[in-house]
């Protein structure tokens, strides 16, 4: 069957292009740039290249980026910064990069950040919204994803959507967007009994597990969308959850690892960023 490959980085680079021309007029129009705070902890050399590629795409894309690095913190600190960073008025959006060192709770740090400036959408207040169907700021992986189909042309609604992976910042989130824009949703995990015969009635099968290559082509219907979330290192090579080279073959649209979600990924950073320093405004994106 002939398939089609979703090139992540060049719908990204289109949604780039789109937001850097609105945090122009934002900049005109306001005096200062949408600004982004991002605060990482510790020396995880994976945290820093995650880093490293929000600051450049926010520099290449009309958004100020403040980086607060810090080797180590203690909790009272790291809450104290966050509080600052909630009252600095110059700051729209603030990124706690995760995982945070084990002696620090990730989810208390995460609830001491003003919802409104919340890009990563992962506070209590974000989440409930979106579960309640309300989307404000979303998890930028699950909207990537959602954008990336939409601008694939590919439709939602009516389909059944299978999901890899029910974490707090995948999984369960993009279920939720499924579900609001009315698919019918499944989602698996490490406990599913027979994935395959979930998986095998996907008309979207999304993967993010960290499994390198566990979705084989036995596991996917002919002419199903494929989207890969996962990112895996192998003999020094990024590997996805898709075993791509065969799964292709059965696929109708299909995204690769590198150059799939993680794109999206990024560039929903970009996203939030000006849609919280919009609706500070009281405007929207
Ligand atoms: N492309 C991007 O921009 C991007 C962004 C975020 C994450 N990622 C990648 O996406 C992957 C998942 O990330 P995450 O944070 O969601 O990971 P996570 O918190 O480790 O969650 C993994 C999920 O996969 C499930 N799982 C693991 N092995 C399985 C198996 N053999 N069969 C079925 N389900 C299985 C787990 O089930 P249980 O709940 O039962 O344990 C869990 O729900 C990782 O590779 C990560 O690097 C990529």
């Amino acid at each position: 069957m002939s398939f089609k490959i979703i090139d992540g980085k060049e719908i990204a680079d289109s949604l780039r292009g789109e937001l850097a021309k609105k945090a122009d007029q934002y900049s005109k129009k306001y005096g200062k740039k949408p600004t982004l705070a991002v605060v990482k902890i510790g020396d995880n050399p994976a945290t820093k290249i995650y880093v490293n590629m929000k600051e450049k795409a926010c520099n290449d894309n009309g958004i100020e980026f403040i980086g607060h690095y810090h080797e180590k913190i203690s909790e009272e600190e790291l809450i104290e910064l966050i509080e600052n960073l909630n009252n600095d008025e110059k700051v729209n959006a603030i990124l706690v990069q995760l995982p945070l060192p084990e002696d620090i709770d990730d989810n208390e740090i995460i609830e001491k950040i003003n919802p409104e400036k919340d890009v990563d959408g992962f506070t209590y207040y974000n989440v409930g919204s979106m579960y309640t169907g309300t989307e404000r700021l979303l998890p930028c992986t699950p909207l990537g994803v959602i954008r990336m189909l939409e601008r694939s042309g590919i439709e939602i609604e009516g389909k059944h959507a299978v999901i890899i992976g029910r974490s707090n910042i995948v999984g369960k989130p993009l279920a939720a967007l499924f579900l609001k824009r009315h698919a019918t949703v499944t989602v698996c995990h490490s406990r599913t009994k027979n994935l395959k015969e979930h998986t095998r009635n996907a008309d979207i099968l999304c993967a993010a597990t960290g499994v390198p290559k566990m979705v084989k082509a036995s596991m996917v219907k002919k002419g199903a969308v494929v989207i890969d979330i996962g990112i895996s290192r192998v003999d020094g090579k990024v590997v996805g959850d898709v075993d791509f080279d065969n799964v292709k073959e059965k696929a109708s649209y299909i995204t690769p690892v590198p150059g799939g979600v993680g794109p999206m990924t990024i560039t929903m950073v970009i996203h939030n960023t000006l849609q919280a320093a919009l609706s500070q405004k009281g405007e929207y994106l």
